[in-house]
Formats: C-alpha cells, structure tokens, sequence
C-alpha cells in the first residue's frame, strides 16, 4: 500500500517549488560568473585569446602568433610582388648564432628592412630570441630553442608585417612561418655574407652609404626570386653580420643615416599595441596638476644610467678606445666625445667620467640638460618654476643605489621622480617587453639623457630624431 502511493508521489527533491528555486539559483549563479569573467578580461586589457594574467608565468602569445599567421600578405595568390610570384629576400644573419640582446637585434631588423625594400623584395621577419641572461624570467632548461617573443610585440610598422602607406608598391613583410611556402628550397638562392664583405672590400672599410648600395644592387640584379642572405658559424667568421659592429659603432655609418631616418621604414616605426596598453596603464605616474589636461610627457626628462654590466665593461671600452655608438655619434648632437689618442692607462679616468659617471655628476649633468633646453625653449622668458619637473629612471644599477639616486633627486633635487620599478604590468605580456615600453617612454620625454656607449640609448635617439625632438633636448653623459 505504501509503496503504491510513494510511487505516484514526487519525491520532495522533484516538488515544483523546489525545483523552480535551484533553476534560478543556478541562473543566478550562472550570471554572476559571466560578469566576473567579462570584469576580470576588462580588469587586464586582454585582448580575446589571451589570459596571461599570471605574471609569473611567461606569456605564450596565443592571440599575437594567432594574428600573424593570418596577415593578408601570407597569401600565394596575391599578385606579383607580393604572393606565390613575389620576389623576398631573408636574412638568417639575424636569428644568428649569437643570442644578442634586444637592442643590437633591433638596429639589424631596421636596417635589413629598409635594404629589403630599396631591393623591392619582401622583407621576412622571425621572432627575437632571447639571451637567457636578459629574459624577465627564470630559463626554462626543457625547451628546445632559447624562449621566444614575436616582433609584432615588441614594435608595429612594416618590420613587424605591418602596411606601407597607401599608393606604395613595396611587398609587405612576410613571418618565416609563411618563408617555405612562397620560397621552397629549389628557389631559395644562398649568398653568404662573408664573400660578399671579401670582394668588395667591406670589412673594416666602406661608408654606411656605399654597404648598403653594394647590398641593393646584389638584390636587385640578382634574377633569382628568394635570397637568403645567411653567414658562416661564429668561428669561421666573428663578425659576419651584413651590417656589423665595426660599421655601426663607428663613423662609417655617418653618411647613411640622414637616409635612414627618413626611410619608411623609421618612418613607420611605432609602439606595438602591447607597448601601448601598457603606456596608457602607467600614464597616471607622469601626470602632474600642470599636465592634467596635456600630454605629461612633453615634462619629463628620462635619464638612461647605465651600471651592472657597464662597470666591467667601460673599462673594456676604454681599453679598446671605443667612441660613442650608432646615432649617438650625430656631429650636430650637443655633447660629443673622442676618447683621446691612446696612451696607455692614462685617459681612463677622463673615459668613465662619461661611460660610468657617479652619482653627483649624473645629477649635475640632468640639472644643465634642463636649463640648457629651458633656456632655448622659453627665450627671453622669465620661468617662475622649471618646465621640466618629472624624471624618469631608466637603469639596471643595483637597488642601494637606485634607492640612494631617487631619493636625492627628491629630497635635495625636488624633482618628482618616476623609475622603471614603478611601471605596473597589466599582463605576462607586459612584463615580457619591458625594454620596449621604457624605450617608448624616453622616445616621448621632453629631453633625453643617455649613454654614448649604449645601443639601447642609440634606438631611443633614432626615435626621437623620427619624431623631430630638437638636437639639444638628445644629450649624453
Ligand atoms: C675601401 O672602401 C672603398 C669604398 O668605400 C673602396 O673604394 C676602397 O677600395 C676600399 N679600400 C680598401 C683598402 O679595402
Ligand atoms: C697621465 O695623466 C696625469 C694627470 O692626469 C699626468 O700627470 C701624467 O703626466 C700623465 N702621464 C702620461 C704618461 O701622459
């Protein structure tokens, strides 16, 4: 009898109201995990397809590889000179043997860029590999190839796949993904870097200007359809980079970079998006009651100091008798300086003034930049407090001496000052290119002081020339 009845009533879990009220809590529920998901991919900026809120972890790129694969250029039925029967050239010099750091790659991809597109061929780009002892986190010994980060995160413009302006004919840059397919082996003509440098007589000899001709004219002339330009191992030839060391740190390169400068190349050359974001984030750290309604930068001096490795190696330099590096060699720049006639052991002291300067003289040398630039931006004007009142710190010293460097400007100084340490990373992404959002950070400071050694300084210097910054406001120590 019972069992009758139980059979024909609902057990309490299965009764209406029961029912009703568990499918709205869980509609409920429901709701409320898709608006912490859509808060917390707004809270980090992400773009879709990536999560890299974890910055503990290094990005994977997801969204950025995912975006290069399917740039419109990587398409074989484009018409010439782009597609199946366009002409490319790749320089394997580039991904290299030697890991270097960010800024030497960089010049190169520049440069290779620009010589890909006076030989109307497109260029083609790969990733940057990291030196381990550059990478923001610790190495990972089970991958295969040293870890990797797309250009196209680092900078946009053309080296990155991105257009030439409207109406230009250039073949836009290809990745290496798409390299095999529009360039199998059969059609890929090897030039090796080493007999080219040999025959024309290019090493430790020839301008800027006439290297990169002899280069166009192989290019162009040549009939094959793919080149790749690619270099002997490290031990047949130390130097085998098209342009190499000895051509970019020294004057040679002189006569070649009013060109470059003007090239659509430099032209082109922008923050990526991931630097972008990242800029915007940090903005706020510049912003003063002065610029709330400007742009805060135009009140910045940024100051590249470099230590760490520097306190070694000036000494190295000045052994060698090294003079200012790339850009920073400009005649028309205000500060110059020609390590003396060798005499040995002797001009040291003179050379680490500049390469490795100490604190109070640093801080000497920020407060005349200033007034220099004051005094030829505001002529004749009486200025009640200095334009100029934001630092930005850009250094690998040591943190006792960060710390004992922010704290003087502050305190003795009363500069407001903002250093790489306080800059905020949304994401993995971020924190991956650090380097690069500094770099956009000093390209955009109202003056510039860096160190004439330094590549890093250099590519800062060729962006801020891009962006018309006066000669007095790009000063070295
Ligand atoms: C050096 O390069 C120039 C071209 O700039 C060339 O005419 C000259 O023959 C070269 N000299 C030597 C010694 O290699
Ligand atoms: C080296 O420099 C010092 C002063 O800095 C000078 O007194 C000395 O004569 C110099 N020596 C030589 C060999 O030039």
């Amino acid at each position: 009898m019972e069992g009758e009845s139980t059979e024909k009533r609902r057990p309490w879990y299965k009764s209406k109201i029961v029912l009703s009220v568990l499918g709205a809590a869980i509609f409920f529920l429901l709701v409320i995990l898709v608006v912490l998901w859509a808060a917390k991919s707004r809270k980090t900026g992400d773009e879709p397809g990536s999560e890299e809120g974890d910055l503990d972890r290094p990005p994977r790129y997801h969204n950025l590889f995912e975006t290069q694969k399917k740039l419109p250029q990587h398409d074989l039925s484009l018409p010439f000179p782009e597609g199946a029967t366009g002409r490319y050239v790749k320089f394997t010099a580039q991904s290299g043997q030697r890991l270097l750091g960010w800024n030497n790659v960089f010049t190169e991809l520049l440069l290779h860029n620009y010589l890909a597109y006076k030989s109307r061929r497109g260029y083609v780009f790969g990733d940057y590999f990291w030196a381990p002892e550059h990478y923001p986190w610790p190495e990972d010994k089970a991958l295969e190839k040293p870890a990797r980060t797309p250009i196209s995160a680092l900078i946009s413009g053309p080296t990155a796949g991105g257009p030439w302006p409207p109406g230009d004919p250039a073949p836009r840059s290809i990745h290496e993904d798409h390299w095999p397919l529009v360039c199998p082996p059969e059609k890929v003509k090897k030039i090796w870097t080493t007999k080219v440098k040999e025959k024309y007589k290019m090493r430790d000899n020839g301008t800027g200007k006439y290297i990169f001709n002899v280069w166009k004219k192989i290019l162009i002339d040549d009939p094959a359809q793919c080149i790749e330009v690619t270099q002997p191992t490290i031990e047949e030839d130390p130097w085998p980079e098209v342009f190499d060391l000895f051509l970019l740190g020294g004057p040679r390169i002189l006569d070649f970079l009013d060109e470059f400068r003007e090239s659509l190349v430099s032209q082109g050359l922008k923050a990526s998006p991931v630097v972008e974001r990242s800029i915007q984030r940090n903005t706020h750290l510049f912003q003063t009651p002065e610029t709330v309604h400007h742009n805060p930068f135009s009140r910045v001096l940024a100051v590249h100091i470099r230590r760490g490795d520097y306190v070694g190696h000036c000494k190295n330099l000045a052994a060698w008798h090294a003079g200012f590096y790339g850009w920073n060699q400009l005649p028309w720049l205000p500060d110059r300086y020609a390590p003396p006639t060798p005499e040995p052991g002797n001009y040291t002291e003179e050379y680490l003034s500049h390469c490795l300067p100490e604190m109070d003289h640093i801080i000497k040398r920020i407060e005349d930049a200033r007034d220099d630039w004051e005094k030829e931006t505001f002529a004749g004007q009486k200025l009640e407090s200095h334009y100029i009142h934001t630092i930005y710190i850009l250094t690998n010293a040591l943190p006792e001496w960060h710390d004992e460097f922010a704290k003087k400007l502050k305190h003795d100084h009363k500069w407001n000052v903002v250093t790489s340490h306080d800059i905020v990373f949304g994401d993995a992404q971020e924190k991956d290119v650090g380097m690069a959002i500094d770099m956009e950070l000093a390209r955009r400071a109202g003056i510039f002081l860096g160190n004439g050694w330094s590549s890093f300084t250099s590519n800062i210097v060729h962006q801020r020339l891009i962006d018309k910054k006066t000669a007095l406001s790009n000063r070295f120590f």
